[in-house]
């Protein structure tokens, strides 16, 4: 699809039309990935971070939050949680933190494939190719770095850049290299993103040819810069002078849920064979229907909450997250409104067909 037809549909007025994108994204979905929602067990395994992303909760300058780390026990033990909820996939995620160094995460992982044999995803900031090699000799499977945004100067501005992190795209293209599943992905309404960046953030997913693709809405966090900014609040931007007038290019991107729905249809059509989730910033910002409506718009993955429950508030990137629940409980209303939906839930590692194809390729 042309970048042109990618911001007509974001920018298009028409109920009906864009229910037709949805429908559309639901179909492919149907046939590339089929009816199984596959369930990812998500460990926020610590929230130092040495970045300062404007955005984030857990911006290292950020003072007012408590850090914590699991021992390699505490992520055990979470682990096992996970599979005896019937996970096929940990999610290990954290900040950018040297104690998170090759040999810690070489050892989980190990020990986690050794004792529990499941899929193991790690979303760990930007790190070097050495790290990255490291960690799937010991096993990794896949690999979530979002490039938030395609503007470099926006991304400079909001994520400046570490001298000894290694970038975005550079940690994706290492990733690539190394057999990873990849998954990347964006923030939709940043302050600053133009429907032309999100027509070429979406575009991107394609030219990465992405195994996983995230997408969720900018939630403000009062203790990062970004959200004290009060001159660009999301809330203000894609005001018209004329309430009939289709948002132009240049405008700001409203950082709605709809618009999420939008931008996950569109890469579900982009990359038909790439496994989807319904992220959790859209369950929040749009409570009790996010999740149910992504996954009928493309969306074919859910990640439940598996960090132990006295860490949780802790890890707040953006506000309003359940920090409450178990993953049991999680999981019983999740069952029911993926059959709620005539869909399954996935068994096993849940590989995306876009991996698989690949990985096939390669071989001859
Ligand atoms: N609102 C929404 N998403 C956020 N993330 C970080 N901060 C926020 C925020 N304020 C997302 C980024 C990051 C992922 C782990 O969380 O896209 O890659």
């Amino acid at each position: 699809m042309r970048i042109e037809r990618i911001n007509t549909w974001l920018t298009c007025g028409d109920p009906h039309e864009l229910e037709g994108l949805f429908a559309h994204a639901d179909t492919l979905r149907h046939e590339h990935v089929g009816d199984e929602v596959f369930l990812r067990g998500l460990i926020e395994i610590g929230n130092y971070c040495r970045r300062e992303c404007a955005y984030c909760g857990l911006h290292a300058g950020n003072r007012r939050i408590a850090r914590y780390r699991l021992s390699a026990d505490e992520i055990m033990e979470a682990a096992r949680k996970a599979v005896a909820c019937g996970f096929g996939t940990v999610v290990l995620q954290g900040g950018e933190d040297a104690a998170f160094s090759k040999g810690f995460v070489a050892d989980i992982v190990q020990r986690i494939k050794g004792e529990l044999g499941i899929a193991v995803t790690l979303s760990l900031g930007e790190r070097t190719a050495e790290e990255l090699a490291a960690w799937k000799r010991a096993g990794a499977d896949r690999y979530l770095l979002r490039f938030e945004t395609s503007d470099n100067v926006l991304m400079e501005a909001v994520h400046p850049p570490h001298p000894e992190a290694p970038g975005r795209f550079e940690t994706l293209q290492a990733l690539r290299d190394l057999d990873y599943e990849v998954g990347s992905g964006i923030m939709v309404g940043l302050p600053g993103q133009t429907f032309a960046t999100l027509s070429r953030d979406i575009a991107l997913f394609d030219e990465l040819e992405l195994d996983m693709i995230g997408i969720g809405p900018y939630l403000p966090h009062p203790d990062t810069p970004l959200g004290q900014t009060q001159a660009i609040s999301a809330l203000d931007c894609g005001s018209h002078d004329t309430e009939a007038a289709a948002p132009a290019l240049s405008d700001q991107v409203p950082a709605t849920p709809d618009m999420v729905y939008r931008a996950v249809a569109l890469a579900r059509i982009l990359r038909p064979d790439a496994n989807i989730p319904a992220t959790t910033a859209l369950g929040v910002a749009d409570e009790g229907h996010g999740r149910l409506r992504a996954l009928a718009a493309g969306a074919n993955v859910v990640m439940p909450n598996c960090t132990p429950v006295r860490y949780r508030s802790l890890y707040e990137i953006y506000p309003g997250k359940d920090s409450t629940s178990e993953a049991e409980e999680t999981l019983a209303v999740l069952c029911d409104q993926i059959h709620a939906l005539g869909r399954t839930v996935g068994v096993g590692a849940g590989k995306s067909p876009s991996f698989l194809k690949r990985a096939d390729r390669n071989r001859v």
